[in-house]
């Protein structure tokens, strides 16, 4: 469907360039170009030739390229530009690499030897078949906020009223003792049972919880590290269904954990209700991670009982990416609590691109190419970390006004004035730090099909997460950078699907299947 969209779309888009231009023959970025240029002066330097696909690209660089003044090609402006594109830049042939370097992390992580992909067991060996039936309660906890659901399977794939009630946890509780955190979750259910439920109800409960987990059981598992912000203490090495469960009992809330699962797990098994080729999760939210199901006799290191098969966790946010950051991306992370940690979700996820976005507008050679009185404002706008949010830069980029007008009126609001060139270099930006990690997230789904030897199958990939969401274009972005890294024939066969909010539902179909 999207592939289909994307060509048409693409057809509309060249044709109406081309028409603009009066022209035929040449790939639409030259038609960007004015005047007679030397050919280091191309300042997209990161895209040689257009393929087809390329389309959207082309359409959101078109604006930046469109402030350049061709008589004097090396502008701080055009360094800028140029600065831009290069840091940010995943030609095919990186893409290839990245590839090679996820698919050996991931087979040394099945075989238990060193290795930055974890490949966590989650003991669900069972496949959802869409028959699964009954009432279920689920929890979420591993974003911004604590979700709490009360659902009915019913069968046939179908799921039936959803009620839920969303928490937001404060940072103090997220860092605070173990304690604290578990009896705020506690507190939460038996805010929702209270007012949801009318009392105090029995039932079983599926727990999704977004961390690196050891699981030692379906409902049972040591929490290995925190990361995203949380850091509570007094869990790790800890199971975190007994830390809940002891929460629950000392409330007399009588829900009992059945299942324990990662968000990944939960939103793969959601789809799989209803779509059975779902081959895989994948969560590109506040953090990042994927999940697939493998034969379990190539997961040298299980040592639990027999099954033909296994859903793993790939905790795929760790994956080492030393070799594949540029300076910014080293700069972010060297500020975070866990540097050297996560640092492919350091990337990509919704946590960090605000704050990628932000290190690079503030470099000098980027910041040389605003106007002095934009400079200033951001200097001043931006200083503190964590003051540009992964939400703004997709605003601007939403916009497409012929003036940036939304950009403007966000950026007025953070006290930075801008000219439109001003906002076209701020998009840029923006553009090249959301479209690098569509690439990177391209990759690590095309790496972990082809690790999971899936050949040509035609298969399901269920996506779940604000930037998957609501990201304007990162979709299509990754459909693109799949056409790249795959081809066109295997690439089509590939359906990344939002599943939303499907990692709770997902936890209490496990629970359903325990
Ligand atoms: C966690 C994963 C989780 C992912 C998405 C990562 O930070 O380590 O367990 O699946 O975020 O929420």
């Amino acid at each position: 469907m999207w592939r289909r969209l994307l060509s048409q779309r693409h057809v509309a888009a060249a044709a109406g360039v081309a028409a603009a231009a009066g022209a035929c023959a040449l790939p639409s970025y030259c038609l960007q170009r004015q005047g007679s240029l030397p050919s280091d002066v191309l300042v997209s330097v990161d895209i040689t030739e257009r393929p087809e696909d390329k389309w959207i690209e082309v359409e959101q660089r078109k604006r930046a390229d469109g402030f350049i003044d061709w008589q004097s090609p090396s502008s701080d402006y055009v360094r800028a530009l140029r600065s831009l594109r290069s840091s940010f830049k995943l030609p095919v042939d990186t893409m290839l690499a990245l590839r090679e370097h996820f698919m050996s992390e991931a087979a040394k992580g099945l075989a238990g030897e060193p290795s930055s992909l974890k490949m966590l067991p989650t003991f669900v060996t069972k496949r959802v078949t869409g028959a699964e039936r009954g009432d279920f309660f689920a929890l979420d906890l591993g974003g911004t906020n604590f979700r709490v659901l009360r659902l009915r399977l019913e069968g046939d794939g179908a799921v039936g009223p959803v009620t839920s009630m969303k928490f937001s946890i404060p940072d103090e509780v997220k860092t605070g003792t173990g304690d604290a955190l578990f009896g705020f979750l506690a507190d939460s259910v038996a805010r929702f049972c209270a007012t949801e439920c009318g009392g105090n109800p029995r039932g079983a409960l599926g727990f999704t919880f977004s961390f690196p987990v050891e699981q030692t059981a379906l409902n049972a598992g040591k929490l290995l590290v925190w990361n995203k912000g949380f850091g509570a203490s007094g869990c790790l090495g800890e199971d975190v269904v007994a830390l809940l469960q002891r929460q629950f009992e000392s409330r007399g809330i009588e829900l009992r954990v059945e299942a324990l699962a990662n968000d990944t797990v939960g939103t793969m098994e959601a789809a799989a209700y209803r779509r059975p080729d779902t081959a895989m999760g994948v969560i590109l939210g506040t953090g990042t991670n994927a999940c697939y199901v493998e034969k379990t006799a190539n997961v040298a290191k299980w040592r639990g009982a027999p099954s033909d098969e296994m859903v793993l966790n790939t905790e795929w946010g760790n994956l080492q990416m030393a070799r594949f950051m540029n300076g910014h991306d080293r700069a972010v992370d060297a500020a975070t609590t866990n540097p050297g940690l996560q640092t492919f979700e350091k990337m990509i996820s919704g946590m960090y691109l605000g704050e990628i976005c932000r290190v690079a507008l503030l470099d000098p050679t980027v910041a040389r190419g605003f106007s002095p009185e934009a400079r200033a404002g951001l200097a001043a706008a931006l200083g503190a970390r964590g003051s540009l949010e992964s939400a703004t830069l997709a605003a601007i980029e939403a916009d497409t006004s012929p003036t940036l007008a939304e950009a403007e009126a966000l950026l007025g609001g953070m006290g930075v004035r801008t000219t439109p060139r001003d906002r076209a270099l701020v998009r840029e930006a923006c553009v090249c730090v959301s479209t690098r990690a569509a690439r990177l997230s391209a990759t690590a789904v095309g790496a972990l099909l082809d690790h999971a030897r899936m050949g040509d199958a035609a298969c399901t990939v269920a996506v779940d997460g604000t930037v998957f969401e609501k990201y304007p274009w990162f979709n299509e972005r990754m459909e693109a950078g799949l056409v790249e890294l795959m081809g066109p024939h295997r690439a089509d066969g590939i359906k990344l699907v939002l599943a939303k909010d499907g990692s709770g539902i997902g936890a209490a179909i496990i629970a359903c299947l325990a």
